[in-house]
């Protein structure tokens, strides 16, 4: 396996929680869980990958520009999830800014498998594709028991 297959692995997980808080209501158990759950998952994937991934690309040329703006929009991410976490599950703004989120995530998870990937993809070694894959699995497995 790839990086780039362990990495959409992660994003199909993340589109599958998201569109399911999107379907819940009011201040309900499914809509807590469900935002515990995406914002574990986020915040896992984020860190696993930022360690794994776009860190080894910062050290290449043609590595850092990419890297700097997915780490600032894994940053954008996370001050949206500390946002909606701030209001209340019943309140009506809680649905508009779950969405916002929702947003964020499909366009931060386009932009990587359409853009970001191809590119990675011609700075990385095969070798190191590999590799980049196991040390991504093995930090997002460690970080799933601890969250
Ligand atoms: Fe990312
Ligand atoms: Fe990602």
């Amino acid at each position: 396996m790839t990086i780039f297959e362990a990495l959409r692995i992660s994003h199909e997980i993340q589109r599958e929680l998201a569109q399911q808080l999107l379907a819940t209501r009011g201040d309900s158990p499914e809509r807590e869980e469900g935002f515990t759950r995406l914002r574990n998952e986020l915040e896992v994937h984020s860190l696993a990958e930022e360690r794994h991934f776009y860190v080894p690309l910062l050290q290449l040329d043609g590595g850092v520009e990419l890297s700097r703006h997915a780490i600032a929009e894994h940053h954008e991410m996370d001050e949206l999830i500390e946002e909606l976490a701030q209001t209340a599950l019943s309140s009506p703004g809680w649905l508009p800014k779950a969405r916002a989120l929702a947003e964020k995530v499909e366009h931060h998870l386009g932009e990587e498998e359409h853009g970001f990937f191809q590119r990675a993809g011609k700075l990385l070694g095969e070798r190191q594709k590999k590799t980049l894959a196991q040390e991504y699995l093995r930090a997002y497995d460690e970080l799933k028991k601890s969250a």
